[in-house]
């Protein structure tokens, strides 16, 4: 009999970690908590507690025979989940507490980078309205505006302009739009040029990295509008070179990841590098302590090894394989929920989308309503392709997407486009 695992989250990040446990001969079940009913047709277990209630998430585990637990997102992870499921004497995979400061502090992560001489954007940080308005008038426009701590990718304004950096700043400090999340601000250099995600597996200083991906943070085509969790991604991404991924590689993930464990904050679990291929090389714009949404959907398709096994080697000390097809390509498109990120209109109906062996649907912010499923939050699935080029794959997610009917969604129509041009 395989393994029972459990996952923690309920987005189409965790839909695909579940369903790619589930290829693979290691893993026989997957519960996953609190998941999505849009899971429970990939034959994922739902399991009726918040991801917050880290009592009852041991108590079920223990009450369940599960051997081991994948922890998905960020907020689980930096409140100490896997800490706690360890303490509890059941093996987690991802980083605990401090170790996943790396992406709940700004400041945490600038500090390490900048000790260790890992290349990132130039910055400063301020908690008051006053000498951040001072700085940006001294830096200049464009230039980039974080709210410290988490904001769910939205506390984050590139701004073109000096005003509209003014404003991200009363945003924060006047209006408090992003909570205690706002108490300080993170002011950064503005770097051009194009952007893609490196995420590896992780063990103290050892990681195996995985393929490159392209995330599309923007609501709308053309990279207009507001700045979301993330709207589509593909892999590989073409337009970066394999020694700009060597030289990442070299100049962030060890460093970094070594790092982590001369200062006595070892990280283990999934380190996600936001990354942008500027002229003088690649540099860090964030880290995150988790596999990236949407890029897991367009990576993890690309495993050919056994996800389970990979893991639970890692889990064990011993040496996990991880291998990728890298010849095809892959992409994904989100659907959301008309106003998504600003002001989400939930309540659409969520059509039943017809898909072969080379498509996958990934659901996240739905919930079933008698026989079909409605959405419920911004993101609410994502349709995914694997196919010979990225042209095809392109050409084949959307030729699914574009015959539905979509009343309350919306989704962009250019994923993979910068890598097409
Ligand atoms: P973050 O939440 O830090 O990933 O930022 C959200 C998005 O803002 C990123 O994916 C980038 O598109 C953009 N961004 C963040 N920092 C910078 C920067 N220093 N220069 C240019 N763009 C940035
Ligand atoms: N797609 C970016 C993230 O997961 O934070």
């Amino acid at each position: 009999m395989g393994q029972k695992v459990l996952v923690i989250g309920s987005g189409a990040r965790e839909h695909t970690i579940s369903h790619t446990l589930l290829k693979g001969d290691t893993v026989s079940e997957v519960h996953c908590a609190p998941g999505n009913p849009g899971m429970e047709s990939d034959g994922i277990k739902l399991v009726q507690i918040d991801e917050s209630n880290h009592a009852e998430l041991i108590e079920y585990a223990k009450q369940n025979g599960i051997d081991w637990a994948f922890v998905g997102p960020e907020v689980p992870l930096i409140e100490g989940l896997v800490d706690d499921f360890e303490a509890a004497g059941i093996k987690a995979f991802g980083p605990n507490k401090v170790a996943a400061q790396i992406e709940g502090s700004k400041t945490f992560a600038k500090e390490l980078m900048e000790r260790h001489n890992v290349p990132t954007a130039a910055y400063a940080t301020f908690d008051n309205l006053a000498d951040a308005r001072a700085y940006v008038e001294a830096k200049g426009a464009p230039i980039v505006v974080k709210a410290d701590g988490l904001a769910a990718g939205k506390g984050v304004t590139v701004a073109m302009t000096e005003d509209d950096a003014y404003k991200a700043l009363e945003d924060i400090f006047v209006d408090h739009r992003f909570g205690a999340a706002g108490a300080s601000v993170v002011i950064e250099e503005f770097l051009e040029g194009q952007e893609f995600s490196l995420m590896s597996f992780v063990r103290g200083k050892e990681f195996w990295a995985m393929p490159i991906s392209q995330d599309h943070k923007r609501a709308y085509d053309n990279d207009e509008g507001p700045n979301t969790g993330g709207m589509g991604a593909y892999s590989p991404v073409p337009q970066i070179a394999q020694s700009v991924i060597d030289q990442a590689i070299e100049t962030i993930v060890k460093p970094v990841t070594a790092a982590m464990v001369d200062e006595g904050t070892p990280f283990n679990g999934i380190l996600y590098a936001g990354l942008i291929a500027t002229a003088d090389g690649p540099k860090v714009i964030e880290f995150n302590a988790r596999f990236g949404d949407p890029e897991t959907e367009v990576v993890l398709p690309k495993l050919t090894s056994d996800l389970g096994a990979g893991i639970w080697a890692l889990l064990n000390d011993e040496t996990p394989v991880f291998t990728w097809d890298d010849q095809r390509a892959t992409l994904g498109v989100v659907l959301a929920s008309d106003g998504y990120p600003v002001n989400v209109i939930k309540g659409a109906h969520v059509p039943s989308i017809p898909v072969d062996s080379d498509s996958h649907v990934y659901y996240a912010g739905v919930q079933r309503d008698g026989d079909h499923l409605v959405a419920n939050s911004g993101r609410v699935l994502l349709v995914e392709t694997t196919a010979d080029t990225l042209q095809a794959a392109q050409d084949k997610v959307y030729a699914i997407i574009d015959s539905l009917e979509t009343p309350g969604l919306f989704y962009r129509h250019d994923i993979g486009a910068k890598a097409l041009k």
